[in-house]
């Protein structure tokens, strides 16, 4: 980090902890199945077969439509710290590549930017990233669902998936589905994500609390692409 940035990153730090204190109560941790991503949205990196992370959100149990947003437009000056643990960067290519643009850099920044900035008073930057990959190592989503991944026909119900998950996670906690229609068939809903929620601490899982009339919610007999 240069002396510049240094100096940059205290000032933003010497704003945020008053500000950002109390700005969440906990944690939503998103990971996505990249052949939904591909399908629903369009991919510049297609034919990854495990699941990645999309991102570690600070989030209000009691304001669930916003997320809190705490540094967007200061936090420039703290963009790139990320890169100076080559050690990291490899962990994040494999965890959290950018399935959609390729371009992972740029996504790790805005996510940092819009969510990590938030819980800024529990984990620096590096420990974001460093508590990112250890969650989606822990849960290994892809190692999870395997049974449920081969299974053809891939029509799903959330419980089967919800059990899967808890016996992973050694907790009776409610993880989120999301599902979202298929480009190609419009009677067709894709899971898409899987977000898994901790408590502010970043460590003990917690029941996630679903918005109210998600669009993004699952119905039985959503599909695995
Ligand atoms: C969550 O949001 C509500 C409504 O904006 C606010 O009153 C509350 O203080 C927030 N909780 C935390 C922990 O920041
Ligand atoms: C997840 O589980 C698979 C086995 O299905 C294994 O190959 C992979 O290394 C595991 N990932 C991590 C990060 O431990
Ligand atoms: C979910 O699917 C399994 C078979 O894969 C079935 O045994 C179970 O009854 C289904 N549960 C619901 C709630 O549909
Ligand atoms: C669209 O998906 C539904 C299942 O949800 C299936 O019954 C139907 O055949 C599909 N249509 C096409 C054109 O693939």
């Amino acid at each position: 980090m240069t002396i510049l940035n240094g100096v940059a990153l205290a000032f933003v730090l010497s704003l945020c902890i008053p500000m950002c204190t109390g700005s969440y109560d906990h944690f939503k941790f998103v990971q996505q199945w990249p052949p939904a991503v591909c399908d629903t949205s369009g991919c510049k990196r297609s034919g990854l077969s495990r699941f990645t992370i999309h991102g570690l959100w600070p989030n209000n149990k009691t304001y669930v439509k916003n997320q809190p947003t705490c540094l967007t437009n200061r936090a420039n000056s703290i963009k790139a710290t990320i890169l100076t643990s080559s050690n990291l960067v490899s962990k994040l290519s494999t965890s959290w590549p950018d399935v959609k643009n390729a371009n992972d850099n740029d996504f790790w920044n805005k996510q940092w930017d819009k969510h990590g900035t938030c819980s800024l008073q529990t984990y620096d930057q590096a420990q974001y990233f460093e508590r990112s990959y250890n969650m989606w190592k822990e849960t290994n989503l892809t190692k999870t669902l395997d049974s449920l991944i081969k299974q053809t026909p891939r029509q799903q119900n959330v419980t089967d998936i919800e059990q899967l998950i808890q016996g992973v996670t050694a907790t009776e906690k409610k993880p989120l589905l999301r599902c979202e229609q298929s480009h190609s068939n419009a009677s067709k809903s894709l899971l898409k994500e899987i977000v898994i929620c901790y408590a502010h601490n970043g460590i003990t899982v917690i029941d996630c609390v679903s918005r109210p009339k998600s669009t993004f919610e699952c119905y039985d007999g959503f599909w695995f692409p």
